[in-house]
């Protein structure tokens, strides 16, 4: 037996509820942030998750004390000794994520420099860091490509600049925003990323002493100023596993409430779950659990019986319809009546797990073209970024290899939905960003067991 291989036994609607926590998308840049406070900051709710993990091994690499608080997800970071680490010990967490990108700036300010080991993240295309690189450039640090990894230095500090991205990307605006609050002077960043993750940064951010303004027209101005300090914050919940659960009640024909899940994150999905057929109603449920007792709100999602309907859709960046609820959607979708379209925008290469649900008797055809909406980046390139998804298809068991996080939801999803026993490879990918995963289907009556 081991802990990478999961049989699942489909067929079972997924009943019951179960409670999402902070976001991994905004709890492993909080915990970045704190690197530029002086005094301590508490996260709440952290999820236990791999992400957190590595970003929790980088910060003890650098000095900050991280430890456990009171009560459970409860992270406390002590950043007062920030110290240099070695290239060596940085480098055993090359590959296993994206987050180390984004300390470049808070550890240009602490410590003058910076080394990034080779990222990792999921494997859904190129992912370049040119905006990244870039918009340091111009903050003024010196980038050095080695082999090994990228040193970066700062020889005349980080002042404020006027940058606008090329494309409004998620990390680069966290990247500008991290080196921006401690940098001499104002910065003025055009074409930003907005999702709600971004502005629960700048709510950190703003609790240390940032000063942050949120224009209209993707425009964030950012003051500079000389000191931080830590911070106390309660993300926000994480929409995105919110949305995978709400995306599995919809396949498996069941009902489930997502505890902590917030409806002013997900009204787009809100509406695309509407459309396709499945209904939902925003709860306030009484719960008891360790330190907890009283009324936590929530989302109920579930299969109203009958046919579901196909529908076109595109992914974009907020308040579009987010690329991650992409993948456990379409599975969903293999269910609905017609012809589904979904058009990828935000990344290139994310429909190669279609391929998987066809073995399992999906009809799913992905095309080079730009189908069902407005053209994107990736039109008339060589990248198969629309899916057409014809239904209903009954699934059928099959060995699946789970690629990447989200496309690996999708699959064990599918296996939920399906007639007999599927072995899912590769499952512990899935601990990267859904916290205990494996209780949580079985407290929702999925059959499943490790092989
Ligand atoms: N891009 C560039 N150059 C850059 C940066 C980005 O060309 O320097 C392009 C990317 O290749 C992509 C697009 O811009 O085509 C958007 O990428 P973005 O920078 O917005 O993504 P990210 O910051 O790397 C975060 C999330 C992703 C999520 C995206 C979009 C984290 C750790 N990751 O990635 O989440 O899909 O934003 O919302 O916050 C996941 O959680 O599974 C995940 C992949």
């Amino acid at each position: 037996m081991t802990d990478d291989v999961l049989a699942v036994h489909g067929g079972t609607p997924l009943q019951g509820q179960i409670r999402v926590r902070g976001a991994k998308n905004l709890v492993s840049k909080a915990m970045v942030a704190a690197l530029l406070g002086e005094t301590p900051s508490t996260l709440y709710d952290v999820p236990r998750i791999r992400d957190v993990e590595v970003v929790r091994g980088l910060l003890g690499l650098h000095g900050v004390k991280v430890s456990d608080g009171v009560d459970d997800g409860e992270l406390v970071m002590d950043p007062t000794n920030v110290e240099s680490a070695s290239t060596d010990e940085i480098n055993v967490h090359a590959g296993s994520s994206r987050i180390p990108i984004l300390f470049c700036g808070p550890l240009l300010h602490r410590l003058g420099h910076a080394f990034i080991p080779d990222l990792g993240g999921c494997h859904i295309g190129p992912r370049p860091i040119d905006f990244h690189m870039q918009a340091l450039r111009e903050f003024g640090a010196v980038v050095d490509k080695t082999p090994e990894g990228m040193h970066l230095t700062a020889p005349n500090g980080l002042h404020g600049t006027k940058l606008e991205l090329p494309y409004p990307s998620v990390g680069a605006t966290e990247q500008v925003l991290l080196t921006a609050v401690r940098a001499e002077g104002v910065t003025e960043l055009r074409n930003a990323a907005i999702e709600p993750e971004i502005m629960d940064l700048i709510c950190v951010l703003q609790k240390m002493g940032a000063i942050i303004t949120v224009h209209t027209d993707r425009v964030i101005e950012i003051q500079g100023v000389k000191k931080l300090h830590g911070y106390k914050h309660k993300p926000i919940p994480d929409r995105i596993e919110a949305a995978s659960w709400a995306a599995a009640a919809l396949a498996t024909r069941g009902e489930i409430e997502v505890l902590g899940a917030q409806q002013a994150d997900m009204m787009t999905f809100l509406n695309v779950f509407t459309n396709i057929g499945g209904e939902f109603e925003i709860t306030d449920a009484r719960v008891t659990r360790p330190g907890v007792t009283g009324v936590e709100g929530g989302i109920k999602f579930w299969h109203p019986g009958g046919e579901l309907n196909a529908v076109a859709l595109e992914t974009d960046v907020h308040p579009g319809f987010m690329t991650d609820w992409q993948q456990p959607l379409v599975v969903a979708l293999t269910q609905a009546r017609g012809l589904s379209i979904m058009h990828e925008t935000v990344y290139e290469q994310r429909l190669g797990y279609t391929e998987a649900l066809n073995q399992m008797g999906a009809t799913i055809q992905v095309y080079r073209d730009c189908l069902g909406g407005t053209p994107c980046r990736f039109g008339r390139r060589n990248f198969k970024h629309s899916a057409v998804i014809a239904g209903p298809s009954k699934l059928h068991a099959a060995d699946l290899v789970i690629p990447d996080l989200r496309a690996g939801f999708s699959h064990l999803i599918a296996a939920l939905a399906a007639e007999g026993t599927s072995r899912v490879y590769g499952v512990d990918l899935i601990n990267r960003g859904y916290e205990d995963f494996e209780n949580k289907l079985s407290a929702l009556g999925a059959h499943a067991e490790y092989v």
